[in-house]
C-alpha cells in the first residue's frame, strides 16, 4: 500500500511526510517541485528510508502523474503542494493561478483517469484529499462568529482566490464524476521548518539576527493559529474516517493579534537566547505599511472535525509556540541554509518599498 503526497517538501507536506512514517510503514510517494519553498533538507532524516520515494516534478505534468500513478497504485493523493505567500501573490499572482488552479485541474484529471480504471473496491476505498485554507472564507469583522464549512466563499487575495477556485474544481469532480475527495480547510499553521517568509519564523530569525520585526499596520490583524503537528493529525483523521465529498475546517480555537504573536515570540527569545546587551527583542518591532487588501481577521470554527470525527489539537498555542522558538534555536543551520540568494532577493523586494 502507498500514498501519493504532493508538495511533501514543504513545510507542512515535510511534517506530514515525517509523521505519517513515524505511524505507520506505509509508503510514501513524494511529488514536489522544490521551489524556493521546497527543502529536501526537511526531509533528511528519511535518507536511505525506502518507505520514502521522492519524485522532483510539477503537479501540472499530466504524463509524469499518470505514470506514478500507474507504478505505485496509490490508495490515496494528498494534495499539499501550493504556492502559499499572499504577499507574494500580490507581487506575482501568475505562479499561483498556474500551480493551484491549473496544477490542481491537471492532478485531478490524471487522478481521474487512474480512478476511473480501477476495480470497484478498489475505487471505493480510494481518496483524494485536498488542503486548503481558512483564507477562501475572506475576512470577519470582530464580532462575527468563526467560519463554519456554509461560510460562503469570499477570497480576497490572488492567493486565497486560487485555493478557492482549487477548492471548487475538487468538489466539481466529486458531484459530476463521483471522485471521492475530502477538502480540509484549514487555519494559519506553525511549528518546525517553516519557511521563514511567514509571520511567526520571519520574527524569530530576525529578532536573533538584530534585525527590524515588521509589523503590518497596526499589527491588530487576528488569525488562528494551529501547531503544524495537530493539521498533520486532522489530515490522517479526515483520511481514515472522514465522509465524501465533505469539507472540515480545522483549526486551534486560538485566536490572536499579529501584535500579540510578536510580543509573545520576543518574550520567549528574551527567556531562551537574552539579548547580549541585555534588552529586550521587542525594541526591534518596526510598523511597515500595510499589506494591500489585507484580510482583518480569520477565526475557524472546528466543532464539525470535533463531534463528528473525534479530532482536537493537542498543543495549546503556549505550547506550541515555546516547542517552535525552541526548534528554531535548535536548528540555526537549517535557517542558515534557507536563507540563500534567491531568498534574499525576495526580502529586498517585499520589505524595501514598505516604509518604517
Ligand atoms: P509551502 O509553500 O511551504 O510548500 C509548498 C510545497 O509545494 C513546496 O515544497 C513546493 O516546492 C511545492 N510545490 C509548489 N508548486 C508545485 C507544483 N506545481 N508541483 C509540485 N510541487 C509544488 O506551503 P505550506 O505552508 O506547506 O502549505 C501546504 C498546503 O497547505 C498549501 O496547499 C497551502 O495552501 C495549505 N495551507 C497552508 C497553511 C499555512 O499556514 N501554511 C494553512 C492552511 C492551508
Ligand atoms: P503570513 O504568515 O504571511 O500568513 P497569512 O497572510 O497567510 O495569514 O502572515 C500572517 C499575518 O502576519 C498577516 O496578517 C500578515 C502579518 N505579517 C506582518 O505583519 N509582517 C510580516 O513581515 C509578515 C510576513 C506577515
Amino acid at each position: 500500500m502507498a500514498i501519493l503526497v504532493t508538495g511533501g517538501a514543504g513545510f507542512i507536506g515535510s511534517n506530514f511526510v515525517l509523521d505519517w512514517l513515524a505511524q505507520s510503514d506505509e509508503m510514501v510517494i513524494n511529488l514536489d517541485k522544490l521551489t524556493y519553498a521546497g527543502n529536501l533538507e526537511n526531509l533528511a532524516s528519511l535518507d536511505g528510508d525506502t518507505r520514502h520515494l521522492f519524485v522532483h516534478g510539477d503537479i501540472g505534468d499530466s504524463a509524469l502523474v499518470a505514470g506514478l500513478l500507474v507504478e505505485h497504485q496509490p490508495r490515496a493523493v494528498l494534495n499539499f503542494a501550493a504556492e502559499s505567500h499572499v504577499d507574494r501573490s500580490i507581487h506575482g499572482p501568475e505562479e499561483f493561478i498556474k500551480t493551484n488552479i491549473v496544477g490542481t485541474f491537471q492532478l485531478l484529471e490524471a487522478v481521474r483517469a487512474y480512478w476511473s480504471g480501477l476495480d470497484l473496491d478498489r475505487q471505493k476505498a480510494f481518496r483524494f484529499l485536498h488542503v486548503s485554507t481558512d483564507e477562501v472564507y475572506g475576512s470577519l469583522d470582530k464580532d462575527e462568529p468563526a467560519f463554519t464549512e456554509q461560510h460562503q466563499y469570499e477570497p480576497n487575495s490572488p492567493y486565497s482566490a486560487s485555493k478557492a477556485a482549487s477548492d471548487h474544481l475538487v468538489r466539481a469532480y466529486h458531484h459530476t464524476y463521483g471522485l471521492p475527495v475530502l477538502t480540509t480547510n484549514c487555519s494559519n499553521n506553525y511549528g518546525p521548518y517553516h519557511f521563514p517568509e511567514k509571520l511567526i519564523p520571519l520574527m524569530i530569525v530576525n529578532a536573533l539576527a538584530g534585525k527590524a520585526l515588521p509589523v503590518y499596520g497596526d499589527g491588530q490583524q487576528i488569525r488562528d493559529w494551529l501547531y503544524v503537528k495537530d493539521h498533520c493529525s486532522a489530515i490522517r483523521r479526515v483520511l481514515e474516517a472522514g465522509e465524501l465529498g465533505e469539507t472540515y475546517n480545522v483549526g486551534g480555537w486560538n485566536e490572536k493579534t499579529n501584535l500579540e504573536i510578536v510580543h509573545t515570540v520576543c518574550a520567549l527569545l528574551d527567556e531562551l537566547r537574552p539579548r547580549a546587551d541585555g534588552q529586550p527583542y521587542q525594541q526591534q518591532i518596526a510598523y511597515v505599511t500595510d499589506r494591500p487588501g489585507h484580510d482583518r481577521r480569520y477565526a475557524i470554527d472546528a466543532t464539525k472535525i470535533a463531534e463528528d470525527l473525534g479530532w482536537k489539537p493537542s498543543e495549546t498555542f503556549e505550547t506550541g509556540i515555546r516547542k517552535t522558538v525552541q526548534w528554531y534555536l535548535n536548528n540555526q543551520d537549517w535557517v542558515a541554509n534557507v536563507l540563500s540568494g534567491s531568498y534574499r532577493e525576495w526580502l529586498e523586494k517585499n520589505y524595501s518599498e514598505r516604509q518604517i
